[in-house]
């Protein structure tokens, strides 16, 4: 039984969907089923502890067309490609590389050629089998290949389970900036195995978590609570302490998604500590942090404006900074100053009509947007966090 049962519990997969539990075997999670409906496609979310070495017949009940092409990177392939494919039918992988560095058309040009030669067609699946680069290079290829075939995201890194196999965006960077290039192109389905994460370093695994903790902070007092009650199971990546708290991201994920596919209004407030994040990201030339690192400073920024305005409680910016600190060290801030993170913020997406906009926490669980913050503000909360002048 999932004994998660807060106030999002998610729903059980049908029983068509359901493990066999002559399989699952003692101490195995149920599996857990969210959909996503968005204008464009409804699709279902399946968590599932063993998920990958059922992966055939579950492609097969999510109606997924037969002939699949797995596109994936080496390194993932060789940790979990094995289990993969005992279940799924037996086409060589697509293998291509997966650092951010190697996320551009160039490689997603390896991918067309590769679908090309096996005579993929309209009646063809790409599956995505690794992080969120090759889910979003993948991902991006299906959409353009003959105008758009069928995709499946088996995620393999924390980041990419909880935040972009859902939602339907793909792309690549550009020299001149990331992600510059891209779709909305929804999957067919989404097949997440927490037992993959076994193999994850503890860094992208952390980083994973910072994404949870915004979904926490932003939608989920019980999530947010779960974490910091659950630390050490959590970071013991036991399938009972992994499965609820990835199936609450994902439900935060999927609802906030259905609700606006294309990021014109709810959606946005997924970008609570994106703002200078992305900031710190950009700055730092994409090197020296981890996205998810570089969002947990961008939310004690965002949580520190809200403070000083008087929006945040004291206590909550404070425990949101504990459950940050709680999982460990982020790397140093280095001497990147809050006049550089300011002068990159001016070139963000989300400014609008000339105002940034700015996703403030105004209790755990709950954010306002603002696009009135000052200059002088945004300065005040940089130093406060520890940026330099
Ligand atoms: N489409 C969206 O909505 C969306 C949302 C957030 C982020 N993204 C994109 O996601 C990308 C980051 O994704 P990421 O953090 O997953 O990084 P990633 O895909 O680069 O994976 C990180 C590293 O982990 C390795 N890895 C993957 N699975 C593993 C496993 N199970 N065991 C061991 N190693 C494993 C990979 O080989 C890689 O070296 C960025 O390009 C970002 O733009 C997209
Ligand atoms: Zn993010």
């Amino acid at each position: 039984m999932l004994s998660y049962q807060g106030p999002f519990s998610p729903r059980r997969l049908p029983e068509n969907v359901a493990m066999n539990t002559s399989e699952t075997g003692p101490g195995r999670m149920d599996p857990v089923r969210i959909d996503v409906a968005t204008p464009s496609r409804a699709y279902a979310v399946t968590i599932a502890d063993g998920a990958l070495d059922r992966i055939g017949p579950l492609l097969d009940d999510l109606r997924v067309p037969a002939r699949r092409f797995v596109v994936s990177s080496p390194l993932v392939w060789r940790l979990h490609g094995p289990r993969l494919s005992r279940s799924i039918d037996a086409t060589p992988p697509i293998l291509v590389p997966d650092g951010e560095r190697f996320k551009h058309l160039a490689t997603v040009t390896r991918i067309y050629d590769a679908l090309v030669q096996a005579n993929a067609d309209r009646a063809s699946a790409v599956i995505t089998f690794g992080g969120g680069v090759i889910g979003d290079m993948a991902g991006f290829a299906a959409a353009t290949y003959l105008r758009g075939i069928a995709v499946v995201h088996v995620p393999t890194t924390l980041l990419a389970q909880v935040d972009s196999a859902i939602g339907g965006k793909v792309g690549v960077n550009h020299p001149s900036g990331k992600n510059m290039i891209g779709a909305f192109h929804q999957p067919h389905a989404v097949i997440v195995d927490p037992a993959v994460l076994g193999t994850l370093p503890r860094r992208e695994f952390r980083a994973g978590l910072y994404e949870v903790i915004k979904y926490g902070m932003t939608s989920s007092p019980g999530l947010f609570d779960r974490i910091a009650r659950e630390r050490k199971a959590i970071f013991a990546r036991t399938p009972e302490a992994l499965t609820p708290v990835i199936a609450e991201s994902c439900r935060i994920k999927s609802s906030v998604v259905s609700a606006d596919e294309r990021e014109a209004g709810p959606r946005m407030i997924l970008n609570f500590g994106h703002t200078a994040g992305h900031a710190l990201e950009a700055v730092t030339k994409y090197r020296q942090y981890r996205h998810g690192e570089a969002v947990a400073y961008g939310m004690l920024v965002a949580a520190q404006l809200a403070a000083t305005r008087g929006a945040l409680a004291e206590l909550n910016r404070q425990a949101l900074a504990d459950l940050v600190a709680s999982l460990g060290p982020l790397p140093p801030i280095g001497d990147v100053s809050a006049g550089q993170l300011i002068e990159a913020m001016a070139h963000d997406k989300k400014i609008v009509a000339g105002r940034l906009r700015f996703v403030l926490p105004t209790d755990i669980g709950a954010t306002t947007i603002v696009d009135d913050v000052t200059e002088g503000e945004i300065r005040s909360a940089l130093k406060r966090v520890g940026f330099r002048t």
